[in-house]
């Protein structure tokens, strides 16, 4: 890798550290249907970008982006025009020999250029209500499914996708959910040529939950990004300063891992970019006080802003009250404590909250919502439990604390 990355996905040649996930990600796939879930900025796009560019075991990859989608009707036309961009001669091949609408749009396009095929799909596709079942059930996986090629699709943010169509066409998100289901099940993933990895910032467990659909979730194997480790983040920091000449002292690799907390890679990329920004100005060695200097400066840079403003506002769209209320609360608290807080601390200022709110709700009811909470901000990789090791004392209580130590520093500054 030459470049930093600021924000958009990783080439595939590019992707350091994530070659053991994506062969296991591989293995999965041979036997079952996969969930990708990791939270923003972490690299999801660039493994599923590497998968679709170097697909194993004889998959054909098509990828799709999905987050401005809202109707299963629209899904299905992306999914196939990106099949036909993707593989045309597979495409045709598999079509070819079945009689329905698809091959009639194939024969009309012959002469079309690639990008002519999703307008002539949607003219083509009667505008009925549920035109979208017919298609998928009768013209699109049936000879997917009797020819044999193993066709994998690669959907990127696929919960947004869902939430989308429940502002805009709520009376679709059950028929479809139970619809993709019903094909991820039936014929089972092992004699189906047939597989989805679905991908996406949004919990989709916490999505779906909330639309009393987590069912499909339990057809699908969840894979986790793995959280880059200590001495991968090191590895980084060395690499792309020995790479340009910077000269450093051995320990700043450690600092700025320590400074970091658990790293998001995208905050890693721009911590290091702006570390060989300010040798290039003073060409002197460089120092932990430089790795300070630098953490204090990305946090008001405005590369890190938008990103950093975006873990803030995402709250307000994705959490419902009174969690909203109580998520701010227990962050900016959070955010003051050196070393975290403890679960009893916690439910103290939860407590506050749904005071303030002139909300009654019974002792054991609070202690759920507010183990509801802790998991749903740890599962969107706010906060982290510590676990005995990083706890200062032995025996203490559990703490929780910012999994980020940049976002920690952030919160306190603007929002504490
Ligand atoms: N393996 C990696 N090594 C170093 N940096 C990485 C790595 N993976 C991701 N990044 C950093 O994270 C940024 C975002 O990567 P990517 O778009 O793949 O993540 P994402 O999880 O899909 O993000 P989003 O939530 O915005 O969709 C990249 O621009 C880069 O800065
Ligand atoms: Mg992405």
């Amino acid at each position: 890798m030459t470049e930093f990355y600021t924000g958009s996905p990783l080439l595939p040649e590019d992707l350091w550290y994530r070659d053991d996930f994506i062969a296991q990600l591989w293995e999965d796939l041979q036997n079952q249907h996969v969930i990708l879930a990791a939270p923003r900025r972490t690299g999801k796009t660039s493994v599923m970008d590497h998968m679709a560019a170097r697909p194993h075991n004889e998959f054909c990859a098509v990828s799709v982006f999905v987050q401005d989608l809202d109707h299963p009707r629209e899904f299905l036309l992306t999914l196939l025009d990106a099949f036909h961009q993707k593989a045309p001669n597979v495409f045709r091949r598999v079509f070819e020999t079945a009689s329905g609408w698809i091959r009639n749009q194939l024969d009309r396009i012959s002469d079309v250029e690639l990008a002519g095929f999703k307008v002539a799909l949607r003219e083509g596709l009667p505008n009925t209500d549920d035109a979208w079942k017919t298609l998928g059930n009768e013209q699109f996986f049936p000879p997917v499914r009797k020819s044999g090629i193993r066709l994998l699709f690669i959907v990127d943010e696929f919960p947004d996708f869902i939430l989308n169509m429940q502002r805009n066409h709520p009376h679709l998100v059950q028929p479809f959910l139970s619809w993709l289901r019903g094909h991820c099940m039936k014929p089972a993933p092992p004699k189906d040529n047939i597989r989805w990895l679905l991908g996406g910032s949004v919990n989709l467990s916490t999505t779906l939950d909330s639309l009393g659909a987590l069912d499909l979730v339990n057809e699908f194997h969840v894979a986790e990004l793995p959280v880059l480790t200590d001495d991968q983040v090191q590895d980084f920091v060395r690499r792309m300063l020995t790479h340009r000449k910077v000269q450093f002292a051995p320990e700043v690799p450690a600092c700025v891992a320590r400074r970091l907390g658990r790293p998001v890679p995208y905050f890693l990329q721009l911590m290091t970019q702006q570390l060989f920004r300010a040798w290039r100005q003073d060409q002197r060695t460089l120092s932990n006080s430089d790795v300070d200097a630098c953490f204090d400066a990305l946090i008001v840079s405005s590369a890190a802003r938008d990103k950093l403003q975006h873990f803030y506002s995402r709250i307000q769209r994705y959490y419902s009250e009174p969690k909203r209320s109580a998520a701010y609360e227990l962050l900016a608290e959070i955010s003051l404590s050196s070393d975290g807080l403890t679960r009893t601390q916690l439910l103290q200022c939860f407590e506050r909250v749904l005071q303030n709110q002139a909300l009654t709700v019974a002792a054991h009811e609070r202690k759920q919502l507010l183990h509801q909470l802790l998991r749903d901000l740890e599962n969107d990789f706010y906060i982290v439990e510590l676990t005995q090791e990083d706890q200062l004392e032995p025996n203490a209580a559990s703490r929780y604390d910012f999994a980020s130590g940049l976002l920690k520093s952030w919160w306190k500054k603007y929002y504490a």
